[in-house]
């Protein structure tokens, strides 16, 4: 039986650090209220202009692609998991193909946000299994501070999130006992609009109920971007932060529970959970609902903040890095995010 493994695992953080008591200087904000609702201490925040979601990405797949004892040249398809593109299209898979001068593999990207790492080694899984690719580049990066509302008006939503990326290169294993065991794909769009960014966009804004006919000229060319959405900050994220935490909080459990039960398994049995670091206390939560010990769930959120689809393989490579995880642990990765999306895999390392 082929099972799909982690061969070789990178991250990727910007140099500058950015504290709790930075961001005042912008917002009516506190380090003691950020702590206390999200256990966030600071994040890294990218060079405005030397560094972007694709070289982040590139750099966290060098070092994946290094550990995984290959070179680019190996990699044979290409995912790419964010919300923060460098262009609003074409995607970053294509970006990463080229600045790494890989051959003309296939790139995919893959736009599901908190869960979107998650369920971009899901798709790769599938390939691994199939037969059909050797060595896939999954990679997870954002780069949040080009598109925060600083001012007091978005500081729900800017305190949280922070910049960064990781990487993984999957490849087959014969051993039946290591590697992915399975993955499982949730999404409820009924709450769409609670945690998005709605413009640029292409979804029927309010005027577009009348005919286009009884537009002006100037008015049809505003339609992608105007004044107004931008007046309106609907250029920023906007989120409902306690309906996105009350569902998540249900939600985690449940898809980390679904892998185990999958499996034959049980919380005790699992050497680490490595959640989707959007809050420290949902994090909390989580681990006293399913009964773990501090030791079996791997937290960074609060020097990162919520890197959203680079949270997941930021939190697991440190883990590693930091010995935490070593061949033969059973190991689940979940997350839970705008969509709303939910995930899990469950892998023995
Ligand atoms: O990764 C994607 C998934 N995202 C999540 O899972 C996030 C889930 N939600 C959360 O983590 C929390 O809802 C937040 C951390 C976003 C907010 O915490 P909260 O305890 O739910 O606060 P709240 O939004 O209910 O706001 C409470 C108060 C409000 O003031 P009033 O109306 O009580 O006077 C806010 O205006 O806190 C205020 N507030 C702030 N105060 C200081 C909101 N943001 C801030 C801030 N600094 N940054």
């Amino acid at each position: 039986m082929v099972r799909s493994v982690i061969a070789g695992i990178g991250m990727y953080v910007p140099k500058n650090v950015f504290t709790n008591n930075d961001l005042t200087r912008f917002m009516d904000t506190s380090d003691e209220w950020i702590q206390e609702r999200t256990g966030i201490k600071e994040r890294r925040y990218a060079d405005r202009t030397g560094e972007t979601t694709t070289t982040m990405g590139v750099e966290a797949a060098a070092m994946a692609i290094e550990r995984a004892g290959v070179t680019p040249q190996d990699i044979d398809f290409i995912i790419f998991a964010t919300l923060s593109p460098d262009y609003y299209f074409p995607g970053c898979g294509v970006l990463v193909q080229r600045a790494m001068k890989m051959k003309e593999i296939g790139a995919l990207d893959v736009r599901n946000q908190c869960s979107g790492f998650i369920y971009a080694i899901s798709v790769a899984d599938q390939f691994i299994r199939s037969g059909m690719y050797k060595n896939i580049l999954v990679i997870g990066s954002e780069k949040h501070s080009f598109g925060l509302d600083f001012s007091t008006r978005g500081r729900n939503v800017s305190v949280i999130f922070g910049d960064g990326a990781g990487a993984v290169v999957l490849q087959p294993g014969a051993d039946a006992n290591r590697g992915i065991l399975s993955t499982h794909l949730h999404s409820d769009g009924e709450s769409a609009e609670l945690l998005a960014m709605y413009n640029p966009g292409t979804h029927a804004n309010h005027w577009m109920e009348q005919s286009l006919a009884d537009f002006s000229e100037a008015e049809i060319g505003e339609m992608f971007m105007s004044h107004a959405m931008v007046d309106k900050a609907q250029n920023f994220p906007f989120m409902d932060g306690p309906s996105v935490f009350k569902k998540a909080v249900v939600k985690f459990p449940e898809v980390i529970l679904e892998a185990l039960n999958k499996n034959g398994y049980q919380p005790s049995d699992l050497r680490m959970l490595v959640p989707h670091q959007a809050n420290l206390r949902i994090a909390q939560f989580v681990q006293q609902k399913l009964g773990l010990r501090e030791d079996q769930v791997y937290n960074n959120i609060q020097r990162y903040g919520n890197t959203t689809a680079a949270s997941v393989p930021l939190a697991l490579c440190e883990a590693w890095q930091e010995g935490k995880i070593k061949e033969g642990d059973l190991v689940c990765l979940a997350a839970f995010g705008s969509g709303f999306t939910w995930a899990s895999a469950l892998l023995r390392w």
